[in-house]
């Protein structure tokens, strides 16, 4: 019997092609894996109405980890036109299966480190070394949102002050209201996560990256909260940045900061940013991270235009594979495929098209691959 059991969901477009590399590269290193296929996706929505089946969340509930290739997310509009014909006009509404897989399992930690590996010709700068903290399960996209405006919900509302201009100058029906819901557990755990990671690895500071003049609960509870969490870390900073004062700093000089740590939506904004900072989307790996079980899935989406062509570069996707190996405990192999991943890169002997190469997809995890035999 393996060691692992590991759920293999490629998902959609070039999460099939990525993942393919990832399992060269597994395999090279003999990762000792009995590997379950999930079906999770674009092609379950349209043909059974559910993108995530419930057969998939059964196997989650029985695997040590999964990994998770990428996924395609469709406004509300065009995922209803590519419903199979009889699942339509029955209120199925689309939810992207990523953000449904880590509420369902509460996985809370979205970690997601960016760091510059030397002679990447897309490094924005060498010395760049940062980890986002994402909250993964609660704010912006808990998905409880009102078009149409319900009555009772406006009633209610009226108590608040700031409601009534709303209702004076439109109808209910051309109101939208999506709720950011924010818990002090939820912003607890995750700025813990944040300080814990800092310790572990010597990072100096932590940044946690809100807007509380202006979203005062929220955003408030977020940053009051990392101040109590801060307390019990006497060796590291605390360092407080509003997010479009942060997405400025960390253009002008990202070498500054370590660990930084948000909310759901402003890490999800914060983390594209760092990622670009270290050669794009190419480059950012990330797990999803509860107390059972972690999802790990490259930072990147499906590229549908891409799909099946083995451009895609999968050093993300080798770097997340990366990150499952420390999750397990198996920190000397992850360092190895770590290591191979940056010697690869340095040897810049094969490259992807967005490093300025014409090399496959397959071709780079190869050059990965062979470091590791
Ligand atoms: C990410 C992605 C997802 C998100 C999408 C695909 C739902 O952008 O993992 O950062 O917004 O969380
Ligand atoms: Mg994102």
């Amino acid at each position: 019997m393996a060691k692992y059991r590991i759920a293999w969901m490629p998902g959609d477009g070039i999460g099939n092609d990525v993942m393919e590399a990832a399992r060269l590269v597994l395999d090279s290193m003999q990762f000792d894996a009995e590997y379950l296929h999930g079906d999770i996706g674009w092609e379950f929505w349209c043909k059974e109405g559910d993108a995530l089946p419930r057969r998939t969340i059964d196997l989650l509930g029985d695997v040590d980890a999964a990994l998770f290739g990428a996924i395609t997310s469709k406004p509300k509009e065009e995922a209803h036109a590519e419903l199979a014909s009889e699942l339509r006009d029955k209120g199925l509404t689309y939810q992207s299966p990523i953000v449904r897989l880590r509420q369902t399992f509460d996985l809370a930690t979205n970690l997601r480190p960016c760091k510059a590996y030397p002679g990447n010709p897309l490094n924005y700068r060498e010395d760049i070394d940062l980890v986002v903290f994402r909250e993964n399960t609660e704010d912006l996209y808990v998905g409880v949102e009102y078009h149409p405006v319900p009555e009772s919900l406006s009633e209610e509302l009226t108590k608040h002050p700031r409601w009534a201009r709303f209702i004076e100058k439109n109808e209910l029906e051309d109101i939208a209201v999506s709720l950011r819901i924010n818990t002090r557990n939820g912003c607890r755990n995750i700025v813990r996560a944040a300080f814990e990671y800092a310790k572990q690895f010597g990072y100096p500071t932590v940044t946690v990256v809100e807007k509380p003049n202006v979203v005062r609960e929220t955003s408030g509870l977020m940053v009051r909260t990392a101040r109590e969490v801060a307390a019990e870390y006497p060796g590291i900073e605390l360092w407080e940045t509003n997010i479009d004062a942060m997405c400025m700093w960390l253009v002008k000089n990202p070498q500054n900061y370590g660990v930084l740590v948000a909310s759901n939506m402003f890490g999800d904004i914060v983390s594209d940013l760092c990622a670009q900072l270290v050669g794009g989307l190419g480059f950012a790996s990330s797990g999803n991270i509860g107390e059972k079980l972690a999802v790990f899935e490259p930072t990147h989406g499906s590229a549908p235009k891409y799909a099946g062509q083995y451009k895609t570069n999968p050093t993300a996707m080798l770097l997340t594979a990366k990150l499952m190996l420390d999750w397990l405990g198996e920190t000397e192999e992850a360092e190895r495929l770590e290591n191979a991943v940056a010697e690869t890169i340095v040897a810049g002997e094969v490259r992807t098209y967005d490093m300025g190469g014409s090399h496959s997809t397959i071709e780079l995890a190869q050059a990965v691959a062979d470091r590791l035999v």
